[in-house]
């Protein structure tokens, strides 16, 4: 049960501090096994949430991160509405080191979205290998964000892109959040993950907290459940406010 994977702090400062804690132990196990740690990034508020909580000193190897993007808009790398371009500067450019790969979208493709999906799920297969009789790429960390709504990445609800099986990134022209025209992984990519970060913070996502974790609906994000992998809910106080079960 979500429940079981829900972890409130007090701060958005003390979730970016349990979030590193999470990582430096993550990033250690899957280089000490395969030799790199593969991390999606997803828009919003996490990239900040994470840079803004950067501790000093870390045992964490960045130079064996492969970093890439659950979802990301079909613009420039340098527009205003970059998922890559914000985490560029609110988290990548602040590491000690540079992480071996940094996955953006192809920016020749952003006017052709269908072809700017199949080159980004030709970089995430060779990026992240399937393995243990999963099919679909495996991602070692994926952090991902919810809106109030309870669409994570571009997966909103109600979209026939929930149910795409076959492909792990697709594009999507009529995102209700805006900018319209994104990429996004899909959910056999969610639940193939060794571990799905959810980061929820402030009171706009209090309501869907409640609603997916004491309720139990069926949204998007509660679709993301890892076949193999574990589930984590990192939620601030505000976010936590409204759940009622103990
Ligand atoms: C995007 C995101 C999206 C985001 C949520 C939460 O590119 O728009 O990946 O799924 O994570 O909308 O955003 P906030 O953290 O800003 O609330």
């Amino acid at each position: 049960h979500i429940r079981n994977a829900a972890y409130s702090f007090e701060s958005v400062a003390a979730v970016g501090a349990g979030l590193w804690t999470l990582l430096e132990r993550l990033s250690a196990e899957a280089i000490a096994a395969r030799g790199f740690f593969v991390v999606a990034l997803s828009g919003g508020s996490l990239p900040a949430t994470l840079g803004d909580s950067l501790p000093a000193e870390t045992t964490i190897d960045f130079s064996k991160w492969r970093v890439l993007y659950a979802d990301e808009r079909c613009v420039a790398l340098d527009h205003a509405d970059s998922n890559h371009g914000a985490a560029k500067k609110a988290l990548l450019d602040k590491l000690p080191v540079e992480p071996a790969v940094v996955a953006t979208i192809n920016p020749a493709l952003i006017r052709n979205p269908q072809a700017a999906a199949s080159y980004y799920q030709a970089r995430l297969t060779a990026l992240a290998p399937a393995a243990d009789g999963i099919s679909s790429p495996r991602i070692d960390a994926l952090l991902l964000g919810m809106g109030p709504d309870g669409h994570t990445c571009s997966l909103f609800p109600g979209h026939a892109l929930l149910d795409v099986k076959e492909r792990s990134v697709v594009h999507i022209t009529d995102s209700p959040k805006p900018p319209s025209t994104r990429i996004t992984f899909t959910f056999p990519v969610l639940n193939a993950a060794r571990n799905a970060i959810f980061v929820c913070t402030g009171d706009n996502k209090a309501d869907m907290i409640h609603r997916i974790i004491d309720l139990e609906e069926d949204v998007p994000s509660a679709r993301v459940k890892p076949t193999l992998g574990k589930l984590y809910w990192f939620l601030d106080a505000p976010a936590a406010s409204k759940l009622t079960l103990p």
